[in-house]
């Protein structure tokens, strides 16, 4: 079974099995039936690199559903399945009226799959309206409750890559969004400039989210177009006397301060001044707005884009002296 349809890249590889998931009782079923199979979970496939064939059986969790558990004057919390897709989701709160999600507005992927890398965008990040999420483990069936705290959230990681990791299937997301007092965020990089571009001076949620999509739709390529997984490194986070070091020897390098003793510098810019923006090796290469996003030009395999990614970390701690880390899974 072919999965270049089921990940974002457009990487051709092939799954031994191959079964798509619609409820949580034929999810269960699949789990009973398959006691010592090799499993591989598929969700929106935004977030991978498939280097090798699967030898596996993949499931595809295709739950469907999103709806309003509860209410107050104020607040409202959300239930979606882990198979919506994301940004359908973000825009059907929008349309209500609901605050939280709209600076992730456009993000590709499902729902399901948002808790594993903290998935954020222009200052916001899912951690900061997730209340929890169920999910099912491989191997007991049990459906267990995962609250913010047991997630252990932190920059595009979770519980889910880390100890959890492979041994729980996340069926669905409950978020609490605000229904007034909502809190606009717009302080991040070009947000504002599209929004006085447009004359617009006290913003709605949908204001937000189109200067997003614009903003978006500038810089990151659609992968309907051209094959790519978004971000493909973390922007890594150093030490505050390595950073100043560093600087002295490249003082244009920007940076952003995350605590009293780190310091988050764009893999982007690092990227791009090591000469690799835009830059193609045979159908894989380096996307020419966005030196984070590698992409795939149309027959890229998993392994030349990550020969790719090897060639670019290597290089990148060659000139800085700094490590950076693959963001999306490489399978
Ligand atoms: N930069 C360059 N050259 C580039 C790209 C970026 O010099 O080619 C520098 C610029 O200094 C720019 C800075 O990097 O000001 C930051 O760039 P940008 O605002 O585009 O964001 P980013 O750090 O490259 C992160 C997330 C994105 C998210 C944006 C906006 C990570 C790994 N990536 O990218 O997330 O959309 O911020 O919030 O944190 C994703 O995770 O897949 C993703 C796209």
């Amino acid at each position: 079974f072919s999965l270049k349809n089921y990940n974002t890249f457009g990487i051709e590889a092939k799954a031994k099995q191959f079964v798509s998931v619609h409820s949580v009782e034929e999810l269960k079923t699949v789990l009973q039936e398959n006691p010592t199979q090799k499993k591989f979970i598929l969700g929106g496939g935004s977030n991978m690199l498939l280097t090798q064939d699967i030898d596996a059986l993949t499931i595809h969790v295709d739950l469907k559903g999103k709806k309003i558990i509860e209410q107050t004057e104020d607040a409202v919390w959300v239930e979606a399945k882990a198979g919506e897709n994301w940004h359908e989701f973000v825009l059907w709160t929008i349309g209500q009226d609901f605050g939280g999600l709209e600076n992730m507005s456009l993000i590709p992927g499902n729902v399901g799959t948002t808790p594993i890398q903290n998935i954020g965008a222009y200052g916001t990040e899912i951690k900061d309206t997730f209340v929890f999420c169920e999910a099912m483990n491989i191997e007991t069936f049990e459906i267990k409750k995962f609250t913010k705290e047991e997630c252990k959230f932190g920059y595009r990681e979770s519980i889910f890559k880390n100890e959890a990791k492979g041994q729980y299937i996340i069926i669905s997301v409950v978020f609490k969004l605000t229904k007034q007092k909502h809190k606009i965020n717009i302080s991040y990089g070009d947000i504002a400039a599209e929004l006085t571009k447009k004359d617009i001076v006290t913003p709605t949620l949908k204001d937000v989210s189109n200067a997003i999509i614009a903003i978006r739709q500038s810089k990151l390529p659609d992968p309907k177009e051209l094959g790519n997984s978004g971000s493909f490194f973390k922007n890594p986070i150093i030490p505050k006397s390595d950073f100043e070091r560093i600087h002295l020897l490249h003082p244009e390098m920007p940076s952003y301060s995350v605590s009293e003793t780190e310091v988050k510098v764009p893999a982007g810019w690092l990227i791009e001044k090591a000469g690799f923006k835009g830059k193609r090796f045979g159908d894989a290469g380096i996307h020419k707005n966005q030196a984070l996003v590698l992409v795939n030009y149309g027959n890229a395999t998993g392994q030349e884009i990550l020969n790719v990614s090897k060639d670019i970390q290597k290089k990148v701690k060659e000139l800085f002296d700094i490590e950076i880390e693959a963001e999306v899974n490489v399978i």
